[in-house]
């Protein structure tokens, strides 16, 4: 079953949403105006991308910290292809935070001069296309794809929004020396979230007291991220979400394949990506454990 128009597009590769992107758009992307203080924060959609959000916010914004300011993490992290709030990207105050799902190379050329600095998250792709398969269900401008197996199917053809997982992180991660890019997996954040937090803080050269940092690791759990409506995208613009039908921020865990994917579906899986993924660094993500 190949996917509607009215959901996605193909353009330069890469599967869009034809409300949110057009290929203008995508096009001056690559031209859009870097600041080497910028920082970009790269998934594959449903990799822990807002978990990281909501941890860059903590770490730059002292006022989300002590919570002074009551901004959301969407404004101060937001999508460089999908400006949902309209914000004036180009006059914003540095340092500027920017998400992105884009491919290596689609993104801004700037980004490749190596000062910019790059955060990408990778997630085990079997718990990603569980979170995506239920993601689909709440995002009305989704296709709702009742049947795991057909929204499998489209998974592993690369035929959802950003095309395939796999291409994703291995355009990022076959082209990492042309950036300077720091690789997490969504599992050592949840193995160890102040190690991860101090990772980042490393490469971004930030320095936090301690109080700072156990203040950064106790906002970005998933108990207190749930119930924060700064950082668990239960307002979304444009009433983007149905809320009756699941939560943005889900189960937030390890391994919920196990808990969907059948002995067979785990098979096909593997028969497709298992081959193709044996080079690429984050071996253990892949075991089945
Ligand atoms: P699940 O659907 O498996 O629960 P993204 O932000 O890239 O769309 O990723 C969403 C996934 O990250 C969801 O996974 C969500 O629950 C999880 N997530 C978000 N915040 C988290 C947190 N603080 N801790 C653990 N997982 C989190």
């Amino acid at each position: 079953m190949e996917p509607s128009e009215k959901y996605l597009y193909k353009y330069k590769g890469m599967y869009f949403h034809p409300e949110y992107v057009t290929p203008e758009l995508i096009d001056s992307l690559e031209e859009f105006e870097i600041r080497v203080s910028d920082v970009f924060l790269i998934t594959y959609p449903k990799s822990g991308t807002v978990w990281t959000q909501n941890i860059l916010s903590l770490i730059f914004h002292e006022g989300h910290r002590d919570e002074t300011e009551d901004i959301h993490v969407i404004d101060r992290v937001p999508w460089l292809e999908y400006n949902l709030n309209k914000l004036d990207y180009a006059n914003r105050p540095s340092p500027r935070l920017f998400t992105t799902h884009l491919p290596y190379y689609l993104v801004p050329r700037g980004l490749k001069n190596k000062r910019v600095k790059v955060i990408y998250v990778a997630r085990n792709p079997k718990d990603v296309l569980v979170s995506y398969f239920h993601f689909s269900k709440i995002v009305i401008t989704l296709e709702e794809i009742p049947d795991f197996n057909i929204f499998m199917e489209r998974f592993l053809a690369g035929k959802v929004h950003s095309s395939s997982w796999l291409d994703h992180v291995r355009g990022w991660y076959d082209h990492r020396d042309e950036f300077s890019i720091l690789f997490l997996t969504y599992e050592e954040m949840i193995k160890d979230l102040r190690g991860v937090v101090l990772r980042i803080c490393d490469f971004l050269g930030k320095e936090l007291s301690e109080d700072d940092l156990d203040t950064v690791v106790k906002k970005a759990t998933f108990e207190n991220m749930k119930e924060d409506p700064r950082a668990n995208y239960e307002t979304m613009p444009g009433g983007l979400l149905e809320k009756d039908k699941g939560h943005f921020l889900r189960k937030g865990t390890v391994g919920d394949w196990k808990n969907t994917m059948t002995v067979a579906q785990n098979e096909r899986f593997e028969e497709v990506f298992k081959e193709k993924m044996k080079d690429l660094p984050f071996n253990y993500v892949w075991n089945n454990e």
